[in-house]
């Protein structure tokens, strides 16, 4: 058995409890034993996201304790995993105590809001052995992976140029409003355009240069406009906004283009457009964050490092994101 905790349950605690009791219901093998951060009276309330809700109603909470302090929980319960969906600020603090106990954990993106959390915790990892992996979950979307493959196999020759975009409401869903404060989330850039950060830094390598621009009329860090070059002469547009009318719906889309052929990519589907054809492949398929989750639990069942992921490769998408800070900061192109 393996016996888990969730610590953090708003929107993103919700949605990973629901998908390890789905999971569970195949393996049988995963017992959820506390939950930080609420109570049993209040774990049923439902909580919204720009991706819609997680239903936990029917989660068996008979034998669950519940915590108010993730230390208490960690060295009472000593579970074998923890999943933690917590503020940002929080994330290296949770991650390194977890670790330094030997505690395998699941971490929610973004990493952490500077470099030398992020190396904390890959510290912590290394030196206690309990694996580490930070939900970068676009990485396991059956797009993403569709095209990776376009990449490798050069089917469709090189890219050499590409675009990628994600619009949100602004984000009023949080608990005390904490994402809107960049010292607390990083704001737009660090937490929600990381998603298109990692998918570049994943399909394409890390930037040589970036130059970014950021706006603040009605938030904080509300918006960035980056441009990337990379090495063997492709030029990567990004785009994150989170500062839109409430009544937008969430998109996220990518327009890649190859020599020989240019991908339209959105959460949703794919499609591959040659002069002489359209093609749709099929992405059927699970949630990326089933997704994720299925490669964390294998990865901790046979001790055997992702191949998709990694919290070194990913701490590298939180140095692109801190450089188009910094570029937007200083109106000056930073090298990488
Ligand atoms: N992977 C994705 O697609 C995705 C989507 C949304 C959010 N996220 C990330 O997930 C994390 C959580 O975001 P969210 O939307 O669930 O936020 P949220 O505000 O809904 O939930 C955070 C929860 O943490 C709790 N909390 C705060 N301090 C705590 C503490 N010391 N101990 C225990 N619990 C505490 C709060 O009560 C709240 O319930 C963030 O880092 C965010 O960037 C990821």
């Amino acid at each position: 058995m393996l016996r888990y905790a969730i610590i953090g349950f708003g929107g993103l605690g919700r949605v990973h409890l629901s998908n390890l009791e789905a999971i569970n219901k195949e393996r049988g093998d995963l017992s959820l034993c506390a939950i930080c951060g609420t109570t049993a009276e209040n774990f049923k309330k439902s909580v919204s996201l720009n991706l819609g809700t997680a239903d936990v109603s029917g989660v068996d909470i008979t034998n669950v304790n519940f915590y108010d302090d993730y230390k208490e929980l960690i060295d009472v319960e000593k579970p074998d995993f923890v999943v933690t969906a917590l503020p940002t600020y929080l994330h290296e603090e949770v991650a390194v105590y977890a670790l330094d106990r030997g505690v395998h954990t699941f971490s929610e993106k973004p990493m952490a809001l500077n470099l030398e959390q992020c190396q904390n915790m890959i510290d912590a990892s290394e030196k206690s052995g309990a694996f580490l992996m930070i939900g970068q979950c676009a990485r396991f979307q059956k797009t993403v992976q569709t095209v990776k493959g376009y990449i490798e196999s050069g089917i469709y020759g090189e890219v050499y140029r590409a675009e990628f975009q994600r619009y949100s409401q602004t984000p009023m869903w949080t608990w005390n409003n904490w994402i809107l404060d960049p010292e607390l989330s990083g704001g737009c850039v660090i937490d929600m355009h990381i998603h298109d950060v990692d998918l570049v830094n994943y399909l394409f390598g890390i930037p040589e240069t970036v130059r970014s621009v950021m706006t603040e009329k009605k938030v904080k860090r509300e918006s960035v406009f980056s441009q990337y070059e990379m090495a063997g002469g492709a030029v990567i547009l990004t785009r994150g906004d989170w500062s839109l009318p409430q009544k937008i719906p969430f998109s996220a889309s990518a327009l890649i283009c190859f020599e020989k052929a240019c991908v339209k990519m959105r959460s949703d589907g794919i499609t591959v457009y040659t002069d002489d054809e359209i093609i749709t492949p099929d992405i059927t398929g699970e949630d990326s964050h089933v997704l994720e989750m299925r490669e964390f639990l294998r990865c901790i069942t046979e001790g055997v490092e992702s191949e998709i992921t990694s919290p070194r490769s990913v701490k590298e998408s939180v140095r692109i994101a801190l450089a188009e800070v910094e570029s937007a900061e200083t109106k000056k192109k930073v090298i990488l």
